[in-house]
């Protein structure tokens, strides 16, 4: 309660002053125990039939950038290739804790790869390039379309390669990226990178558990769960050079907090349709209750508002719409002492003109409650291909 030591608190709370002198807090006995570089020595495999980084591993990891690439004018096949092998073999290295340069080796070399996994896809404009013709571009990799009210940042949007690199770690995943960036030099050119968070690996007292949002909110509950029957057929593509590959929809997606902060908690809970504390669905139970979207209140109202954004949103009033959410928060400084926040939104599904798109149409078209504290910043879509066999490269099958 009171007894924080601390500046702000002290000076600010002077009519505190009067209670009893505080004691210092209790050293906490966990802190020290911690087996060190027990979180860095985390691997999670690289080969696989399904790149690492989309339902692997199973919680994701604490830090995440998203980057997108430009080929350079006379870049052809051959040289995208070429880049990708180098990748590969940078990617099958740091993921196994070996140094990928002399660079990544300094940075890294007194920890492991934190569960590093690096994914890596093609955006729709890399069809259209020299080498890659537009009619190879799989149907699925189509642009997406407009949606009414979005204004959204061509310079932070879509490109012709798209990378997720994700691990425990922060350093280990900035001198992840900046490797590939090096590699990519003469080939392909960055054009945006955001970077994201999301709770820390040991940190909180209920790991696997649903994350929060910075909104507060329980996000990911009605997720497609690997264990169940359907998660392959609506996570994974089964056609072509996409089979075992997933499409992935970023949207960095800006939160009005200070609107949202100012709302009551139950009107937040009803732009939702579940408690904010428990995730729990407005129709009674516990966060896994399935939401019960017809039973209305004494005043004869949907306990679930029609236009919350979970009942616009769910797969029962979507023709079965399903995507794997795995979006990372993100909190950048602004000149002039403030921060935009928000969700850099990732979905990924089989196909997004069956996942991401009659939803986000159906929150649009419903006047989603939630639309009025997020605004859509910048779109892209990547075609994430299936994983990486010993012995091949990132992406390989678009070039057989
Ligand atoms: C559900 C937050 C954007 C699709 C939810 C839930 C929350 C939430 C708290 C309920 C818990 C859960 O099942 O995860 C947000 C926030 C967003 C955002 C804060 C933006 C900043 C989107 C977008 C889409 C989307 C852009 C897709 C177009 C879904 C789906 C569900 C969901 C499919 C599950 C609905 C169900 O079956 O119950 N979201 N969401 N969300 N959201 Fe979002």
């Amino acid at each position: 309660g009171l007894a924080v030591a601390g500046g702000a608190g002290a000076v600010a709370g002077a009519g505190l002053q009067a209670a009893a002198s505080p004691e210092p807090p209790a050293a906490t006995p966990e802190v020290g125990t911690v087996p060190l570089g027990s979180v860095g020595r985390q691997t999670v495999p690289f080969h696989g039939a399904r790149q690492a980084g989309i339902a692997t591993p199973t919680q994701r990891q604490a830090h995440a950038r998203i980057a997108a690439f430009d080929l350079v004018p006379g870049a052809d096949a051959a040289a995208l290739r070429s880049l990708l092998q180098r990748w590969t073999t940078a990617a099958e290295a740091l993921a196994a804790g070996r140094p990928a340069s002399d660079r990544t080796d300094t940075m890294t070399a007194d920890s492991g790869p934190a569960s590093l996994t690096i994914t890596v896809g093609f955006g729709p404009s890399l069809f259209g390039r020299p080498g890659f013709p537009a009619t190879a571009r799989p149907a699925a990799l189509t642009p997406l379309p407009a949606f009414r009210g979005e204004t959204l940042d061509p310079s932070r949007s879509d490109g012709d390669l798209g990378v997720l690199v994700a691990a425990d770690d922060a350093v280990v995943v900035y001198s992840a990226l900046r490797t590939l960036e090096q590699l990519a030099a003469g080939v392909a050119t960055p054009r945006w990178q955001f970077a994201g968070f999301t709770r820390g690996r040991g940190v909180t007292t209920n790991e696997g558990a649903t994350v929060r949002n910075l909104m507060g909110q329980l996000d990911g509950t009605r997720n497609p769960k690997p264990d169940e029957a359907t998660f392959g057929r609506q996570v994974f593509a089964a056609d072509g050079w996409m089979t075992n590959g997933s499409y992935l929809v970023v949207r960095r997606i800006r939160m009005l907090l200070d609107d949202w902060e100012k709302l009551p908690v139950a009107v937040q809970e009803h732009v939702i349709g579940r408690k904010k504390d428990s995730g729990a669905p407005l129709s009674g139970g516990v966060e896994t209750t399935a939401a019960n979207f017809g039973k209305r209140g004494a005043d004869g109202q949907p306990l679930i508002p029609a236009d919350s954004h979970m009942r616009l949103a769910t797969a029962a009033f979507n023709s079965g719409a399903a995507m794997l959410r795995r979006g990372y928060s993100y909190a950048d400084p602004l000149p002039g002492g403030g921060v935009e926040a928000g969700l850099i939104f990732l979905a990924w599904q089989a196909d997004p003109r069956t996942g991401f798109v009659p939803v986000q149409q159906n929150l649009v078209a419903g006047n989603d409650r939630l639309s009025r504290f997020i605004r859509h910043e910048t779109s892209a879509l990547f075609a994430m291909p299936g994983g990486v066999a010993n012995g091949e490269y990132f992406g390989q099958h678009l070039f057989e």
